[in-house]
């Protein structure tokens, strides 16, 4: 099962539920609902693993599929294959069927099948959880291509004031996904929020807030690998279920090969009360901080940790740059792994 290497100065934010237990606890809403206390735990920037969800499928074909290391497999948006269209008549799918099976339509409607399976198994658990939640968005993303060394960073959505989201992860692959995460967003707010002078974003979107935090603290994705900042290290074993907001806990993968993740999208006018927006928890904070509030003390010293990273942080090695991830991904990916000692 999952190991975690939890740095000592950085909390604990690894939590553990029992599929099986939260859906046996009563629906109501009260302490006693799982579903709520586990939600409360994804808000409060935890890393919730999720235990006895059950995910049939046939492994050994989905593992036999090579997903080519191009942008658009990267993230491979699964609503292209569940769609109602046949595949005669739907031009993705026969793209799809012709880029990973040659076109062969039978391994094709295989897939077809198996992703509709996993999907299915998927969103019935986050279903169950967000009982008391308005969902407008369930879109399962497969991301079943090789993942090295991103760098530190919190999730961006455009538009991120005027919805939550949930991203559940599911460990597809036989090997272990390999991430770090650090302090939440929170911790990170209080601590340096003059230092980083944020009060000058009280008026911009959420994700400008989240994408300077991440730049200005943890470097950018020319600087993956090189950051200074504590990390826990956690090893999410071959199906392990974990769910966590992106937004809220700093992550990185540093090495992963198959994975699903959801995107939830959790409408603002359905939620329980206690479930305050992040982007009115953020505007909460720069009121306050406005009105010369200033909040408790951090548990912890981040003072010898280089900060912050001067420009966008340590460069690349010459000759090592992309201008374009999304263009250069399969260059990217090629230079990495060639047959001799390769400095990124
Ligand atoms: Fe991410």
């Amino acid at each position: 099962m999952t190991q975690i290497y939890a740095h000592p100065e950085i909390e604990d934010h690894f939590v553990e539920y029992d599929f099986a237990e939260v859906r046996k606890s009563p629906a109501n809403g009260s302490d006693r609902d799982l579903r709520h206390r586990l939600m409360r735990d994804y808000v409060g920037e935890k890393c919730v693993l999720l235990r006895n969800v059950k995910v049939d499928y046939d492994r050994d074909f989905i593992a036999g599929i090579k997903f080519p290391h191009v942008w658009a497999f990267k993230k491979f948006a699964s609503r292209n294959v569940e769609g109602a269209l046949p595949l005669r008549r739907d031009p993705v799918k026969q793209e799809i069927c012709r880029e990973l099976f040659n076109n062969d339509e039978g391994r094709y409607r295989k897939f077809e099948e198996e992703v509709k399976r996993v999907n299915a198994a998927i969103r019935g658990a986050l279903d169950e959880i967000l009982k008391d939640w308005r969902v407008s968005k369930r879109d399962i993303v497969w991301r079943h291509t090789e993942t090295r060394v991103e760098n530190l960073h919190f999730d961006i959505d455009n538009n991120a004031d005027a919805f939550e989201s949930v991203r559940l992860y599911y460990n597809m692959d036989d090997v272990p996904r390999i991430w770090h995460t650090t302090h939440g967003l929170s911790q990170l707010l209080a601590h340096y929020y003059d230092a980083l002078d944020l009060k000058t974003l009280a008026n911009q979107p959420l994700e400008r807030l989240l994408h300077v935090v991440s730049v200005r603290l943890f470097g950018n994705w020319q600087s993956r690998g090189r950051e200074q900042f504590p990390r826990h290290m956690a090893l999410f074993e071959p199906g392990d279920i974990w769910i966590v907001d992106g937004r809220t806990v700093p992550h990185q993968v540093i090495y992963g090969r198959r994975v699903i993740s959801t995107f939830y999208r959790l409408d603002h006018q359905g939620m329980p009360s206690w479930h305050v927006p992040l982007g009115k928890q953020i505007a909460q904070l720069h009121a306050d901080r406005a009105a010369g509030k200033t909040p408790a003390p951090v548990p912890f010293d981040m003072a010898g940790y280089r900060f912050p990273f001067e420009g966008e942080g340590p460069k690349p090695p010459q000759g090592t740059e992309h201008g374009n991830l999304k263009e250069d991904w399969g260059t990217i990916y090629e230079e990495s792994i060639q047959q001799k000692l390769v400095r990124l």
